[in-house]
């Protein structure tokens, strides 16, 4: 959907559709040239991440494999619990691999930072980030992504495969969500 069909419930659109794809774009340009020669496996954090790993991945000149990893950084009821588990791990076995993960946000860190700490544990060649928003007012924990899109303020945005309660990952644009949603 675009943002005509809920330009109620923003306050304003962040990134349109087309931005995205201009942006995704160039990281995938970097991307091909920071990987030129190796093998290269891109890790997509659902859920969402999908749209960010549908673009990157085919925006890309070169052969590249998918994985995916689900993890839950709710286990005890908030994410400043800090507490993250995985929900469903890859199914490839990352020894000697050089692994791009891929991520629409990163806010305050802890999935990122956790993820990329535990995949480094399993003799990847490497592990880098690749993620399309970052927040960094918001950041608590230490994530270096490789790779980030825009930095953004510290507000509720959604759309591109950022939800608030299931809704708005179909969006095509990015928005900042109107407070009368959530509040
Ligand atoms: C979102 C997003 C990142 C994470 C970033 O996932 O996709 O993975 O939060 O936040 P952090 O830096 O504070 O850890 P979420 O847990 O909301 O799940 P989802 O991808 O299914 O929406």
């Amino acid at each position: 959907m675009d943002a005509a069909h809920v330009e109620n419930d923003l306050v304003n659109i962040l990134f349109t559709e087309d931005q995205i794809q201009e942006r995704v774009g160039q990281m995938a340009e970097q991307i091909a040239a920071d990987y030129e020669g190796r093998d290269l496996l891109l890790v997509g954090v659902l859920r969402g991440a999908v749209m960010v790993m549908a673009d990157l991945a085919r925006a890309l000149p070169r052969h590249v494999e998918m994985d995916w990893m689900a993890i839950s950084s709710y286990g005890s009821g908030t994410k400043s619990s800090g507490v993250v588990r995985i929900l469903k791990d890859l199914d490839t076995d990352i020894t000697g691999r050089h692994v791009l993960v891929v991520d629409e946000i990163i806010d305050t860190g802890l999935t990122l930072s956790w993820l990329v700490n535990s995949l480094g544990t399993r003799g990847a060649a490497s592990v880098e980030i690749a993620t399309l928003l970052r927040k960094p007012e918001a950041l608590t924990m230490p994530v270096e992504p490789r790779y980030v899109g825009w930095d953004i303020p510290n507000e509720f945005v959604v759309g591109y495969g950022l939800d608030f309660r299931e809704r708005y990952r179909n969006l095509r644009d990015i928005g900042t969500l109107a407070p009368h949603v959530y509040s």
